[in-house]
């Protein structure tokens, strides 16, 4: 089956042509994404309004270039994928009354995508999934473990209980004085540091599959206050934080690997690009038998393939949505697969 996919959930614009499901997995023949940082760092963060503004400007060039670049037409296509929730509203709306209009015009079917769910299957891109898998997505807007035991079969198993990780990342850059994006930025300045690094307090939530960002995010904060650190300290402070997030990612992500039992575990969303993160999960993993796998730092971020990827399968599965898909802001995961228990 051969998918375009559209993803306009937050302030990327992309679109992508993905093929599949081959024995190799769902392949990516383009894959475009307009980043809008240039926008919102005038700001400090995203603006909502102009974020909505700049998808309606960028969505039909970004959709045409991704159509050029796998050399396909639309009569090679079999069917339209978009995310229609979670995410901002008015982004949101862009990217479903344009699939729609399309799908309409074109006679193609419409898959509506769960963001997360987009995310769990940019993994799916390049190998099949191995099911019972665990999925930790870590992203700008949600922390989120996840048991698939099949296609669209999703149980949640953790969550965040107030910031997600990128967020996290994001606070703590400001915090620092880094300009936005400020996640990326933390994490090169943390990189830069070679001295000893000693994470800073976090929270530990005994006996519990959920994560907590908040109190490192106050420690952070009360040390910026009271030092003023110059340039080596704040690279050190930069460090110590990335490293606390870092850790309670992967010490969580394994405990709860653990209890569920042999099972792969898959790091996708935003905050799956950190290379510290990936280092520490790699090898706590490595320790206790368990395998962990990363997708291209490039599909983690927001993208149109992940949600054609996850579309595939879903259109391949349970057929298309109506015509009148709706979109949400606040939408839960739900399963769609066939005789699923949530
Ligand atoms: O998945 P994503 O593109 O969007 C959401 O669904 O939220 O994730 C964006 C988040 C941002 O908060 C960004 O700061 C964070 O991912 N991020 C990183 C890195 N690259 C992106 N956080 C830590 N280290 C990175 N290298
Ligand atoms: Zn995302």
């Amino acid at each position: 089956m051969l998918l375009l996919g559209i993803e306009t959930s937050c302030d990327e614009t992309s679109a992508a042509v993905a093929r599949g499901p081959t024995d190799r997995g769902v392949e990516v023949l383009s894959n475009v994404v307009a980043s809008q940082d240039d926008l919102h760092a005038h700001f400090g963060g995203i603006v909502p309004e102009v974020a909505s503004r700049r998808h309606i400007e960028m969505i039909l060039p970004v959709i045409r270039e991704a159509m050029q670049r796998a050399s396909v037409t639309w009569e090679d296509l079999e069917g339209i994928a978009v995310t229609n929730g979670p995410g901002l509203i008015g982004s949101l709306v862009v990217g479903v009354s344009t699939a729609k209009g399309l799908a309409q015009a074109r006679s193609l079917p419409l898959v509506g995508v769960h963001h997360l769910e987009a995310h769990i299957y940019s993994a799916a891109i390049g190998r099949p999934l191995p099911f019972p898998l665990l999925a930790l997505i870590a992203s700008g807007g949600h922390s989120h473990l996840v048991l698939v035991r099949d296609h669209g079969h999703y149980q949640v198993l953790g969550r965040t209980r107030d910031d997600a990780p990128g967020e996290a990342f994001d606070k703590g850059a400001r915090l620092l004085g880094l300009p936005y994006p400020g996640g990326p930025q933390l994490a090169a300045l943390a990189d830069s540091f070679s001295g000893r690094v000693t994470a800073l307090p976090r929270a530990q939530l005994p006996n519990s599959r959920d994560f907590s960002f908040s109190g490192v995010k106050t420690a952070l904060a009360r040390t910026v206050r009271a030092g003023q650190p110059d340039e080596p300290e704040r690279a050190r402070l930069a460090a110590a934080y990335q490293e606390s997030i870092a850790l309670s990612l992967a010490d969580r992500t394994l405990q709860v690997a653990d209890e569920i039992g042999e099972c792969p575990i898959f790091a996708v969303g935003g905050v799956a690009r950190n290379a510290r993160l990936r280092q520490l999960l790699a090898e706590r993993a490595d320790k206790t038998g368990l395998r962990v796998h990363f997708p291209d730092p490039d599909l983690c971020t927001d993208n149109g393939a992940m949600v054609a990827a996850a579309g595939i399968h879903k259109l391949a599965r349970v057929g298309a949505d109506p015509t009148d898909l709706d979109c949400f802001d606040n939408l839960p995961l739900q399963s769609w697969a066939k005789n699923s228990r949530r």
